[in-house]
């Protein structure tokens, strides 16, 4: 790992922001860019390097802003392009980089080209976008199903000109057509105009759906009730792929672009990095989908090292985002329904959080938190009368929580509530209750967060999992003549790690410290061998 310097975003904590629920400045309930610049001594306090924050463009906000009709501003709602500059300036004088999302599948429905489109069959932007005459029979040209509502086809029927027209998503969000250059041209131009202005790097939305088979064929009869965005997998995209890779490689700095491939095998994703010529990261879903059990954690993690490793490729970790619920909310959801008590339930999920923060953070690859995880917040439980997200995603939406007035830090002028509930735990568990405890879920991220920094070996080591009791999972990393290792402890009971099992000898030295424990308990003392139930330790030498 010595000899020249590796990219920033190797070792960097990314911190997702989601704008609409991050913290809000203005008073009208929803968040904004003057809300994040309020908190980025917040972040740096935090210690993560880098922030990606989810669309802030002009939106009809059918969804919230992955519906973009204008690529190359702000909207009102957020705040102006001055504000954006303001905020680029201000974390960079933190140390934070600021990544941004850019979402070059589809437009809004509103968004002038798409409106220019509909004027007329012959106008110049018609093509941007994908459009099939009917079928003899009436019915939309394939079979494909859309994201959000599985029963509803990917087309919509434009009466005027008396063809459909293609979303993987929304109606209101019609795909681009990637095959026509004046596409290509302008969706680079927008990754330029944000480049130029200083941002470190780009989140790319269902970027693996730029390609298309020209066909557009049926799914299989096996795979037809798939959205297709989850399916979308096609050679044509590599080559976008590795234009776009060199479009950001010409611009100094080692700005990244990570991307969204949501398709269902992580050999799959791999592809997307190319021969370390196409995607600089990918998230990777199924550890984000994986419930609390060693087993489908030690699958997620040995099947990501294959598929990566052949390829030199860089893996990166993710809990929760703005598009799942929260692990919290997802990792003891079952034991309610068998009927536990729901106070040693949330007890318990808080636990596995912890341990989860600790592998997010030790793994080998770049790890992503999203907003309101450093607090252990769940879900927030929305009453039907307001749901908004056509999606079902709003509870793990809900604005994050300041403090524990009533109005959580957020100015609510009188009659103003923010745009969704907060989670039900708000006013114990928010960010000033837990920024005064030592003890708190916040402390435990920040604790991991420096002890990454302290030990490179942890973000930037190699990685080999070892042998350790049933329920129990354990890796080394080493960088140079530095070693740690995580232990996790996915059961509820205490185990034994005796010398059978050889961490000191792994360790390659004895005895080995406990630099970071979930709970907190036994941090700077020598490790003596123990697990309790629900915990998870790094130990250092
Ligand atoms: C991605 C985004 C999601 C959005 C969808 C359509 O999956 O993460 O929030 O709804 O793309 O843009």
């Amino acid at each position: 790992m010595t000899g020249s310097p590796l990219p920033w975003w190797m070792s960097a904590v990314v911190y997702q922001i989601y704008p609409r629920s991050f913290a809000d400045a203005n008073g009208d309930g929803i968040g904004d860019l003057a809300g994040i610049r309020a908190h980025l001594d917040d972040l740096a306090w935090l210690g993560v390097d880098a922030i990606w924050i989810s669309p802030f463009y002009p939106s009809p906000m059918v969804d919230f802003g992955y519906d973009v009709s204008d690529y190359c501003n702000v909207d009102p709602l957020f705040g102006t392009l001055e504000e954006f500059d303001a905020l680029v300036a201000e974390a960079h004088a933190l140390d934070l980089r600021i990544i941004i999302d850019w979402v070059p599948n589809h437009t809004s429905d509103r968004h002038p080209w798409f409106l220019d489109a509909l004027t007329d069959r012959s106008n110049d932007h018609r093509n941007w976008y994908v459009w099939r005459d009917p079928r003899s029979d009436g019915l939309p040209p394939n079979n494909w199903v859309a994201a959000f509502d599985m029963s509803a086809p990917t087309w919509t029927f434009e009466e005027a000109s008396g063809q459909w027209y293609l979303h993987l998503f929304e109606s209101a969000q019609p795909d681009l057509n990637w095959d026509e250059p004046g596409v290509v041209d302008a969706m680079h131009d927008v990754l330029r105009f944000w480049l130029d202005r200083g941002v470190d790097g780009i989140r790319a939305d269902v970027v693996h759906c730029i390609g298309k088979d020209p066909q557009l064929p049926d799914n299989p009869p096996e795979l037809a009730a798939i959205p297709h965005s989850a399916l979308n997998d096609v050679p044509v995209t590599h080559q976008r792929l590795r234009d776009i890779r060199n479009l950001l490689d010409s611009y100094p700095g080692d700005r990244v672009i990570v991307g969204e491939v949501y398709l269902l095998s992580t050999d799959a994703v791999a592809t997307y990095y190319g021969n370390g010529d196409e995607l600089h990261l990918s998230f990777n879903f199924p550890p984000l989908y994986a419930p609390w059990s060693e087993p489908h954690w030690r699958r997620c993690i040995d099947s990501t090292v294959h598929a990566l490793a052949p390829r030199d490729a860089w893996p990166t970790w993710v809990l929760s985002n703005h598009d799942n619920p929260r692990h919290r909310s997802r990792y003891d959801a079952a034991a309610l329904f068998r009927g536990e008590d729901p106070a040693s339930v949330v007890r318990r999920s808080e636990l596995r959080a912890r341990c989860a923060a600790v592998m997010l953070l030790t793994l080998r690859g770049t790890p992503f938190l999203f907003q309101g995880e450093e607090m252990g917040l769940l879900d927030a439980v929305i009453p039907p009368d307001r749901v908004v997200d056509p999606g079902g995603r709003d509870g793990c939406r809900a604005p994050l929580p300041w403090d524990g007035t009533d109005h959580h830090g957020w100015i609510a002028p009188e009659g103003i509530e923010p745009w969704l509930p907060f989670p039900d735990e708000s006013s114990t568990r928010n960010y000033a209750s837990q920024r005064d405890d030592p003890d708190s879920v916040l402390h435990l991220y920040r604790r991991l967060i420096a002890c990454r920094r302290r030990h490179p070996a942890l973000s930037l080591g190699d990685f080999v999992l070892f042998d350790a009791p049933d329920g129990v999972l354990a890796y080394r990393r080493t960088v140079d003549d530095e070693v740690c290792a995580a232990l996790i402890n996915f059961t509820d009971t205490t185990v034994a790690i005796d010398h059978h099992f050889g961490i000191e000898a792994s360790l390659g030295r004895a005895p080995a410290t406990v630099a970071i424990s979930s709970d907190g308990s036994g941090e700077g003392s020598p490790f003596d061998g123990r697990l309790l139930p629900d915990q998870a330790v790094v130990l250092t030498t």
